[in-house]
């Protein structure tokens, strides 16, 4: 096929190009260049960048493409190896495929019914603090959940606190008081340096609080991970997968310190995006509000969610999938090319950064009719179309789909369960939600009046 460059959209300024239309209106812009056709060129500063608009293009890209074509890499991404170093999920293809498979039992399907018991105990936690009439910020207690949960399901299993000899307990807890501390600290630093280049070098008060916050972070969870490493114990949690004490270490100690920071940037403010979003469609949808509600009720009368349960709510699985499609937290992804390639007869040179949004992707009206409607009905068995299916990616695809998949939507399931079923929540009135776009995309300005259910 005889190969050309691809259309540049319009717009670009002299030294900034379209980057300042993208630090303006970042889903504006991605809406409209998906108008412009499968493959868009732009440039930030002086750099071209090609935007990916077609599902099956960006289908290629991950799958097929992925390791020969395309690898990780691109605009934003350099920032992100800083801390996360040499974590699952900034290891370029080639180390990325082992490094996969000896990650893959951590997250391993048959430990979610014990992972559950976790989630549900965090989750009672956290809504048990509140009172009726208050108001929440539900991005907020959100994070608060999903930090929470990842502590505890990554080295703090609550039966083996008084079962451990206490010094171990006392360093686990401090390990998980020190993400809960500075996690949100690292992520808020990290988005920063992302969008603005060079940015880590200034004497900021944020950059030095990022300093502090990773000292202490990695003295923390270091101290917690070489104690893991020495000991013999099965504790369940994912430290122990990580770290199988019937095994010799297959890891070294910064490799596992890397692949536990690395789930904590990946498994907190995504989930937390998911819950709090997940919570402004319901309380705005007062029908699909009172169908879950019914299903809770049919399923899980007055006793607490199990694992078994999850499969028994299609309804709410429906509604996370429409949540996602209209907000997936991670909204704007980035891919280099490693050698000259093609797609849709458009020319990308070796070395060529490549985005790809699934904000823009599931908000497509060619593949989703009405796309700005929440219908969480549309992905009822007989009605979703597999286009659908393949254009909808709030996990990725290919080798690097989310590890944590599986585990995020039981998290979920079982945080709206128990949460729903003590809490009725209602807009604040005059509040307006707005996203806000970090690293991840959040609703800023989600408050909720909680009003206590008769359950
Ligand atoms: C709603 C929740 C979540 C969403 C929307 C989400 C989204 C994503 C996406 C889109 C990717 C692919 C990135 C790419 O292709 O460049 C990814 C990868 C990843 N996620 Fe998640 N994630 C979620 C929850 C989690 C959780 C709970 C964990 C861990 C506890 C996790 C850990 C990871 C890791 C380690 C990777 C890298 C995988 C690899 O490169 O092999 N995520 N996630």
């Amino acid at each position: 096929m005889k190969t050309g460059t691809a259309p540049a959209a319009p717009g670009a300024l002299p030294l900034i190009g379209h980057a300042g239309r993208l630090a303006r209106d970042r889903l504006g812009f991605l809406e409209d260049l998906r108008a412009l056709g499968p493959v868009v060129r732009i440039r930030l500063g002086r750099t071209p960048v090609y935007v990916v608009n077609s599902p099956d293009l960006v289908q290629r890209m991950l799958v097929a493409g992925n390791g020969v074509e395309f690898d990780k890499g691109g605009p934003f991404f350099d920032q992100a190896t800083q801390l996360v170093g040499n974590g699952l999920s900034t290891a370029p293809a080639g180390p990325h495929r082992p490094m996969r498979a000896l990650l893959r039992p951590v997250f391993a399907r048959h430990r979610l019914p014990r992972h559950t018991e976790r989630f549900r105990d965090c989750a009672l936690e956290v809504s048990s603090a509140w009172v009726p009439g208050q108001v929440i910020d539900a991005y907020t207690e959100m994070k608060r959940l999903a930090v929470a949960v990842l502590a505890r399901t990554l080295f703090l299993a609550p039966e083996d606190r008084q079962a451990v000899e206490a010094v171990e307990a006392v360093e686990a807890v401090e390990a998980v008081e020190a993400v809960q501390r500075n996690v949100p600290l690292l992520l808020s630093a990290l988005a920063t340096r992302m969008m603005v280049p060079g940015s880590n070098r200034l004497p900021t008060l944020e950059n030095l609080r990022y300093a502090r916050a990773a000292r202490e972070t990695r003295q923390a969870v270091g101290a917690m991970v070489r104690r893991r490493m020495s000991d013999r114990t099965d504790h369940g949690d994912l430290m122990s997968a990580l770290v199988p004490p019937d095994r010799p270490a297959i890891h070294t100690e910064q490799e596992v310190y890397d692949q536990v920071i690395t789930f904590f940037i990946g498994g907190t403010e995504t989930m937390a995006g998911l819950l709090s979003w997940t919570l402004h469609l319901l309380t705005g949808h007062p029908r699909e509000y009172e169908r879950l509600e019914a299903e809770l009720s049919a399923v899980l009368g007055d006793r607490p969610v199990t694992h078994q349960d999850l499969q028994r709510l299609p309804h709410m699985r429906r509604v996370l999938n429409e949540s996602l499609r209209l907000h997936p937290p991670v909204w704007l992804l980035s891919r280099v090319t490693l050698v000259d390639t093609e797609l849709a007869g458009h020319r990308l040179p070796a070395g060529a950064g490549v985005l790809f949004s699934p904000y823009s992707l599931h908000r497509d009206p060619a593949v989703f009719a009405g796309p700005e409607r929440f219908d969480p009905d549309r992905w009822l068995d007989a009605r979703v179309e597999r286009r659908q299916r393949e254009a909808f990616m709030p996990f990725g695809a290919g080798a690097r789909r989310c590890i944590g998949d599986a585990f995020g939507l039981a998290e979920a399931q079982v945080a709206l369960a128990v949460m729903l079923r003590r809490w009725r929540v209602r807009a604040q009135p005059g509040s307006r939600p707005e996203p806000l776009l970090r690293m991840t995309m959040r609703p800023q300005g989600v408050r909720l009046v909680l009003d206590r259910r008769a359950h």
